[in-house]
């Protein structure tokens, strides 16, 4: 989907909406695919551009790549190390997880910088010093990183000054190839580190410790093809609690999974929200009106989500009282902001906080998405303002919900794409 989605808002959701694999699981999945040999299932894959992209690159790569019903089958056997043109990077921020695939497979690596969301600097040092320390060679040029290894890959001990979620998933790539052990220091903890290890791992890999702040990678393993379900995703089940908060109604997210939302469902619930765990996923019913919650700040995982920090913020615009959202993961992360203002929403920026006045009505009016979690955000705040909201920039969403228009129809919203 391109261009608009429009929005009649003031109905509360009711209904259930089924939860598809995490995108931020089936990127990086699909990008180890290139250092397997044989043919692989990944099930459970959100039809969404991002995979599209990601399709794009390894079948530019040689891979014989489909996606049917939510399978993506994917077969790297016969693969050439080509450069990835700039117009296949540019369509995502995630394309930079290709670096330690391809490194791995090939001992070379060209790509230019990623693209994907502006929302702030989001640089790759990390990523370059810990495949540095594994014996890389990079040169930068011209927007064109290259990447090579004239020794080979070695493992190391890698300590990460902050746990990125990229950073740590390019050196479990790369580590896979590497001769002896990588150990990593402060790694990310997301579920989707997880679940690239456990795919790795279906493929022949030695990992141990995903999940937790120090994982261990036993190197020179060959890896063949395999099976795999990707994980539900927890942004998206997040996404639409949020929509069945904002609008007071009630909705039942099957297939979610609690335990990835442990620093998520208390702050629906200090919202007034009632969240119930069910043998099937999660169920939120929402009061007529939220309450404000004082406080939420953005942490790596098991923290507040970054991703879910827009979609929150937009359920407070409507709230009783005033709460503070800080984002402290990417410094440029509130462009969804000015949208909500236009809808009258009461928010101040001030000192790396939105300070957000809860206000009885928002009021339809037209606005653009900047990118994918805002977009969401400003959807939100559409289906609870009165009137009709038209929200431009909506091929930013398409990357990362799955028929968003026909999933909240589903709940009864009035959304059409236009
Ligand atoms: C981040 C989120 C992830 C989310 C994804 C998409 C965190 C920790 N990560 O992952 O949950 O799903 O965005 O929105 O919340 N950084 C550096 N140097 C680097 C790499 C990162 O300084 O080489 C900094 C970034 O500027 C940022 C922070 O680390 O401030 C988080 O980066 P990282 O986790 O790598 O980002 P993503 O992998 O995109």
């Amino acid at each position: 989907m391109s261009g608009k989605i429009e929005i009649e808002g003031g109905i509360p959701l009711r209904g259930q909406v089924r939860i598809r694999g995490a995108k931020n699981s089936a990127l990086p999945i699909l990008a180890a695919t290139v250092m397997t040999e044989g043919a692989s299932r990944i099930g459970s894959c959100p039809a969404l551009s991002d995979v599209r992209a990601s399709m794009e690159i390894l079948k530019y790569l040689g891979c014989v790549v489909s996606f049917r019903d939510g399978v993506v089958y994917a077969d790297s056997t016969e693969l050439y190390g080509a450069p990835i043109p700039e117009t296949l990077m540019r369509e995502m921020r995630s394309s930079i997880i290709f670096l330690g695939a391809i490194l791995a497979r090939f001992g070379e690596a060209r790509l230019s910088l990623p693209g994907g969301c502006d929302i702030g600097l989001r640089p790759i040092d990390l990523h370059l010093a810990a495949l540095r320390e594994m014996g890389a060679r990079i040169e930068e040029r011209g927007g064109i990183i290259r990447c090579y290894c004239p020794q080979g890959l070695r493992g190391a001990d890698i300590s990460l000054a902050f746990p990125s979620v990229g950073a740590t998933e390019n050196i479990m790539l790369a580590a896979c190839a590497a001769r002896g052990t990588t150990r990593i220091f402060n790694a990310a903890r997301e579920p989707e580190i997880e679940d690239l290890a456990a795919f790795l791992n279906h493929a022949g890999a030695r990992i141990g410790g995903a999940g937790s702040a120090e994982i261990v990678i036993a190197g020179g393993a060959e890896l063949h093809g395999c099976e795999h379900t990707v994980i539900p995703d927890r942004i998206a089940a997040g996404s639409y609690l949020a929509a069945a908060a904002i609008t007071g109604g009630s909705v039942s997210v099957v297939g979610a999974r609690a335990e990835h939302l442990r620093t998520v469902l208390p702050v629906f619930r200090s919202a007034g929200c009632e969240v119930t765990e069910t043998p099937e996923g999660i169920r939120l019913d929402a009061p007529p009106r939220l309450d404000a919650v004082n406080y939420i700040r953005t942490m790596p995982y098991p923290g507040f989500p970054t991703d879910l920090q827009a979609p929150l913020s937009a359920c407070m615009c409507v709230a009783r009282g005033t709460g503070i959202v800080r984002e402290t993961i990417f410094e440029n992360r509130y462009k969804h902001v000015p949208g909500l203002l236009r809808l009258g929403a009461d928010i101040r920026l001030e000192g790396g906080c939105a300070v957000i006045r809860g206000v009885r009505k928002l009021t339809g009016a037209d606005v653009e998405a900047a990118d994918l979690r805002g977009g969401f955000a400003l959807i939100l705040a559409g289906l609870a303002a009165e009137g009709k909201t038209t929200v431009s920039g909506a091929e930013h969403i398409d990357r990362g919900y799955e028929n968003v228009c026909g999933t909240l129809c589903s709940l009864g919203a009035r959304v059409r794409a236009c």
